[in-house]
């Protein structure tokens, strides 16, 4: 890249309104995420019409602050990069009329991003991405092992037969009584367990790259509510300490299991659940055994924010994906079509 590319990066799938200024799809120069949660937390979950409601209330000021932190002008962008999907569709649409707003207003290309394309070139903020690679995309919505060939191609190898890996810790984590996001509040229980249940680890030695999670967490539910029925009590931290092995444990083997059969150079992982401080060391130290090179982001950049979109976008920008006017919100878009 000889020139500086400049791209301003828009997101607002779900509970986080965030825009952020990346330079070379490399360097953050600003990166602003207002974040939701106290609203959705009272509901224990995310609320679409609240989520909209918020977006639409901070998005002018969230751009401006993005803006101002990288101390750019518009004259100085090369485009505008924003979340086309997927996602929720009313949160979506404030992101996508705001970039159109924008990209009309000051003459710039419009470049439509995938969420989790997003969620994976996070980590290029922090570490080279070395091809072929495999990605281990563990979110809210999505659980899927994507085999990368080289920048902006993605192949799905491996997906959720059900819950998403984030989906099951939140449910669990309601059974549990812990707040919304149900992630972090499982993360920090799991550490305290002494003794942790032996919970299912389903298909774990399933030949496929496909994942199931309903089962755990369907195991979870049954013995907390078997114990509370009998009056028995349960360890709580032994729960989601038991939870989360099996979770990690499946993660990890078949992550592992596909970047040897793919002869994949590098292991990374992206989307909230890369948040998990048990996941994330159990896969450093399993790739440092197998010699496999391994690069999670930092925690910040795991869950939603526009630094990613911003970096995914990028490559959007240079591989001449354009967007015009007549762009909208596609609340079921797929990363290979895409
Ligand atoms: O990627 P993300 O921010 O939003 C989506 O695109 O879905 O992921 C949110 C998910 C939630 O399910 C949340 O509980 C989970 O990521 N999460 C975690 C942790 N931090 C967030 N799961 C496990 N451990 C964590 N530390
Ligand atoms: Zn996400």
């Amino acid at each position: 890249m000889n020139q500086e590319t400049l791209i301003l990066g828009i997101e607002t799938s779900c509970d986080e309104t965030a825009a952020s200024v990346i330079k070379n799809g490399t360097s953050i120069e600003s990166n602003v995420v207002a974040s939701q949660i106290n609203s959705h937390k009272r509901f224990g979950g995310v609320v679409p019409e609240v989520a909209s409601r918020h977006h639409v209330e901070q998005i002018t000021m969230v751009v401006e602050k993005a803006m101002k932190e990288a101390d750019i002008d518009f004259t100085d962008l090369d485009g505008i990069a924003v979340t086309q999907g997927p996602g929720l569709v009313g949160a979506l649409l404030v992101g996508v009329n705001a970039a159109k707003a924008l990209s009309f207003a000051h003459g710039l290309p419009l470049i439509p991003v995938h969420h989790i394309t997003g969620h994976i070139y996070a980590n290029r903020l922090v570490d080279k991405m070395t091809f072929p690679l495999i990605a281990l995309v563990v979110s809210g919505g999505h659980t899927e092992l994507i085999y990368m060939q080289e920048h902006g191609h993605y192949q799905i190898i491996g997906k959720t037969r059900d819950d998403a890996a984030g989906e099951s810790y939140d449910k669990v984590a309601r059974t549990l009584g812990l707040s919304y996001p149900g992630g972090p509040a499982i993360d920090q229980m799991a550490q305290k367990s002494q003794q942790p249940v032996d919970f299912p680890k389903p298909m774990l030695h399933d030949e496929s790259f496909d994942f199931s999670f309903s089962g755990v967490k369907s195991s979870v539910i049954n013995q907390v509510h078997n114990a509370e029925q009998r009056g028995k009590d349960l360890s709580t931290e032994d729960i989601a300490g038991g939870f989360q092995q099996s979770v990690i444990d499946v993660l990890v083997s078949k992550t592992i299991r596909a970047a040897k059969s793919f002869q994949a150079k590098q292991i990374i992982v992206a989307g909230g659940v890369a948040a998990n401080e048990g996941l994330r060391q159990s896969l450093l130290s399993t790739c440092e055994l197998e010699n496999i090179q391994c690069s999670i982001p930092p925690i910040h950049l795991c869950t939603d924010n526009a630094a990613m979109i911003g970096a995914a976008g990028t490559i959007g920008y240079l591989k001449g994906h354009r967007a015009d006017m007549a762009l909208n919100a596609q609340p079921g878009l797929s990363i290979e079509r895409f």
